[in-house]
């Protein structure tokens, strides 16, 4: 099934999310054939939870830390993350690597702690500009895709993978439907490999300024399983509006 996850980064209060959440879900509530996240700040992780009770939604958290306890300030630990039921945590985001200095042994730790505790990891991966323009997308994925999951290669079923090239971050550049659909295919044959073909079920998803009007000819790519949505997630209605271009073309 189609997954898209909507990632808010750090915007809305609680307040905001309520806002939110009272208008988007109706607009998704028969919503069966598509699996639809939201991956609100921390600080809305609780409220989020009770209004999406009972709700087609599912719960998703930005971040996590790998310990289920302890001397960790400012840290937020799988078991508290399952108390409030999420379900999938987006793990090695961009911002995370450039802004926050998380290397590939920190990601693949928490990808491990998340696994154990299960909760479905989203492994971010992806190139910078710099990185593009030396022709090292392919070996930069590579190796962010062997690290993250060192270890853990054949539990590959229990994980989903975005690719987000960092250059199509907040953009409004996306990278070409071509082009993505290229990589998540080499993302899929690693997979298949580390895994010893335990990844039928990973989904790959394209990240990088989705909206409405390049939706359905990235969705069109064999290869690509749905997507992790910023700045058009922020808005109920936009947001929306790329979900349907989903159920345009249904993959089970
Ligand atoms: P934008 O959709 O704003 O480009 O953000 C993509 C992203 O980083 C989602 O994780």
């Amino acid at each position: 099934m189609y997954l898209i996850v909507a990632n808010w980064k750090m915007n809305k209060t609680v307040k905001e999310t309520e806002e939110y959440l009272a208008e988007f879900k109706p607009l998704v509530k028969d919503i069966d054939n598509v699996e639809i996240v939201i991956t609100p700040p921390f600080t809305s992780l609780y409220t989020a939870s009770e209004s999406l009770k009972d709700s087609n939604i599912k719960l998703g958290s930005q971040n996590m830390f790998y310990k289920d306890s302890g001397a960790f300030t400012g840290e937020i630990s799988p078991l508290m993350l399952k108390e409030l039921n999420v379900e999938y945590v987006l793990l090695g985001h961009s911002e995370r690597r450039h802004i926050f200095g998380e290397r590939d042994d920190l990601i693949n730790k928490k990808i491990i702690s998340a696994i154990e505790n299960g909760i479905r990891p989203i492994l971010c991966v992806g190139e910078t500009l710099e990185e593009k323009e030396q022709g090292k997308t392919f070996s930069v994925i590579e190796r962010q895709i062997r690290n993250g999951l060192a270890g853990v290669e054949r539990e590959a079923n229990y994980i989903d993978i975005a690719y987000e090239p960092v250059w199509a971050i907040g953009t409004g550049v996306s990278a070409t439907p071509e082009d993505a659909n290229n990589v998540h295919k080499f993302i899929k044959e690693i997979l298949d490999e580390i895994s010893s073909g335990n990844s039928q079920k990973t989904r790959v998803l394209y990240g990088g300024s989705v909206k409405s009007s390049n939706a359905d000819s990235l969705i069109k790519g064999e290869f690509i399983d749905g997507f992790l949505v910023g700045t058009a997630s922020l808005n109920p209605q936009s947001f929306y509006e790329i979900i349907q271009k989903l159920m345009w073309i249904i993959k089970v």
